[in-house]
């Protein structure tokens, strides 16, 4: 593999790295193939890929890091005492994946629990490894050490102001109308260059870190979705914060992930969003059709 930088003294990305784009390949051969979908909810897919990455991704990470815990989507909860914990979306994007949409990537976060951190307090994110494996790239960073894709260093944009932005949302698929997010996505495309809902948390905030996208926001992830892209974010020299600019947190309900200069701005419009303040006027179907009518009426 030659997706690495050659002069970074890697603790684990090197290792995680071989052990994602496996998963990564397994996921490629499924997709070729095509997939039955079952249902977790009347929403929530699952697919056979989706297994048995994780499967996978539990057998190579258990034994190239033997005394770390492991916590995957798909249910492993594997030595959750350990010091380190790895958090594994096994295929982030599985309505795409189902769909033949190629947008979806393996993600594994890395966080370190000192002895003693409570269930239900975070530790701290120390490694990320993120693959597409549709388009070959590979996102990696080790606290203090940087983010890379396919070894070369990954910035976050300079987009300084909203109104030159591209954002990027997503929209849960369980309880999806329990939040206001479609409000909020009306808002922000109405003030910047529009905001891309490509359907991978986790490849949303990896585009963060690389500059493709200047902002990211969304509602009720899980730490799998989250771990890893947060990280990519940080290291790139980006933010990520609650709505409300504190801390994110691998429960946290709201991540906010920017390239720093756009949070000064994102954070009031959240309050003002959530307050109902200043918002953008939205024609109901029934005006637009009422005002649709008037104009067929009148040529
Ligand atoms: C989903 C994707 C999607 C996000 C959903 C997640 P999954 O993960 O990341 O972009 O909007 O909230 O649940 O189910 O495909 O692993
Ligand atoms: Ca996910
Ligand atoms: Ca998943």
């Amino acid at each position: 593999m030659n997706q690495l930088p050659q002069d970074v003294a890697w603790t684990w990305v090197d290792k995680a790295a071989l052990i994602a784009t496996e998963a990564g390949a397994l996921l490629r051969e499924f997709y070729a193939q095509g997939v039955e979908t079952e249902y977790k909810t009347d929403v929530d897919l699952v697919t056979v890929a989706d297994r048995t990455s994780e499967k996978l991704l539990l057998d190579r990470l258990s034994s190239a890091f033997p005394d770390h815990g492991i916590f995957g989507e798909e249910g492993t909860r594997h030595r959750l005492e350990s010091e380190y914990r790895w958090y594994v979306d096994p295929l982030d994007g599985t309505t795409n994946f189902a769909h033949g949409f190629p947008v979806f990537c393996v993600s594994l976060g890395l966080e370190h629990r000192p002895a003693g951190t409570p269930e239900g307090h975070d530790g701290e994110l120390v490694a990320a490894v993120l693959y597409d494996p549709m388009r070959d790239e590979l996102f990696v960073a080790e606290r203090g050490k940087g983010a890379y894709l396919n070894g070369r260093p990954l910035h976050v944009s300079r987009t300084p102001q909203l109104g030159q932005a591209l954002l990027a949302t997503g929209f849960p698929s369980r309880s999806r109308h329990q939040n206001p997010n479609i409000h909020f996505y009306y808002e922000i495309t109405m003030r910047s260059h529009g905001v891309r809902r490509a359907g991978s948390a986790a490849l949303d905030l990896a585009y963060v870190a690389a500059g493709r996208m200047d902002a990211y926001w969304e509602f009720n992830l899980n730490p799998w979705d989250t771990a890893a892209g947060v990280l990519l974010v940080q290291e790139a020299g980006g933010t990520v914060t609650r709505f409300d600019a504190s801390p994110f947190r691998l429960d946290s309900r709201e991540v906010l992930a920017t390239n720093g200069p756009l949070q000064a701005e994102l954070v009031p419009l959240f309050a003002d969003m959530f307050a109902g303040r200043n918002l953008a006027p939205l024609l109901s179907p029934a005006e637009f059709a009422s005002q649709r009518k008037a104009q067929d009426e009148a040529v």
